[in-house]
């Protein structure tokens, strides 16, 4: 079928002005990205550069300045009250009231899911993440990392056909961001799901992606796409791994190059 090879999002000519209170400020110059479907694809860049920007503009919380945002043929607005996207933000905010399966449900209380459906689907999902025995607790009884999978699990009870996951994993020790990297790909790869995943982590963005999308700051661009060709499942040893360090080396050189012309501005 043609549909299965046609680009999921295809931005072309992305840009995003902000008012400020100085004047204009552009936060993005020139973004042209296509992303296949099913794909995995990281924004990786230096703080400041644009990535929540972008990501918001694809999941339609923003409008562009310039430029077009076609998903699946939709307009991003289109594609969103389609219920086609899931979102985790940086920081889980979960309902402190509700327990675990009370916040995974609630997507599907917006979308007027009957009760008995709406628990079905939110245990199974608690299930992929790993939380069954954990639905009843309330956020205060969970740990930081069962917190993210909770709120993973909360976007992905829609059945999303877009991910999007800005810094999902920050604050969490290294060890444990690792195991959330591997559940993340174990939650993904048995979902049709794209990600799009926004992080500053150069080993998290090697391990999950297919697509690095490389970003550059004053104003945000892309540098470069770089493909990581890791075969599936990737392991944690496998970190370790010269074709894994070489990858690393790579990106952490494209990040340094940028850095050093921004100093040298
Ligand atoms: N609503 C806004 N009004 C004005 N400027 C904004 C607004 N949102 C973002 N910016 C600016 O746009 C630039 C890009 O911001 P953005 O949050 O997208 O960067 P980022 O790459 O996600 O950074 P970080 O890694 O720190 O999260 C920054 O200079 C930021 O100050
Ligand atoms: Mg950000």
């Amino acid at each position: 079928m043609s549909t299965a090879t046609a680009p999921t999002v295809a931005l072309e000519g992305v840009g995003m002005d902000f008012m400020t209170k100085t004047g204009p400020f552009t936060a993005l110059r020139d973004i042209s990205l296509s992303l296949a479907a099913g794909s995995f694809t990281t924004l990786l860049g230096p703080s400041g550069c644009g990535k929540s920007t972008l990501l918001r503009i694809i999941a339609d919380v923003l409008e562009p300045t310039s430029g077009t945002v076609d998903l699946f043929g939709m307009t991003a607005r289109q594609a969103r009250t389609s219920g086609l996207f899931g979102f985790v933000f940086q920081d889980p905010v979960l309902l402190p009231w509700r327990s675990a399966l009370g916040n995974v449900e609630l997507p599907l209380e917006s979308q007027g899911v009957g009760r008995a459906e709406r628990r079905e689907r939110a245990m199974a999902v608690l299930q992929l993440v790993g939380l069954d025995g954990f639905e009843g607790n309330l956020p205060s009884k969970l740990s930081g990392g069962m917190a993210r999978r909770v709120a993973i699990a909360r976007a992905l009870v829609v059945e999303p056909s877009i991910l999007f996951l800005d810094e999902p994993f920050n604050g969490l020790d290294e060890l444990r961001r690792r195991q959330m990297n591997v559940e993340l790909q174990r939650i993904w790869s048995a979902t049709d799901t794209t990600a799009v995943l926004v992080t500053h982590d150069v080993a998290e963005a090697v391990f999950l992606s297919d697509t690095v999308v490389v970003m550059g700051r004053n104003p945000g661009h892309v540098i470069t796409r770089h493909e990581i060709d890791l075969p599936r499942p990737r392991l944690l040893d496998e970190a370790l791994s010269p074709a894994f360090i070489a990858h690393e080396r790579a990106l952490t050189e494209l990040l340094a190059g940028e850095t050093r012309n921004a100093v040298d501005e």
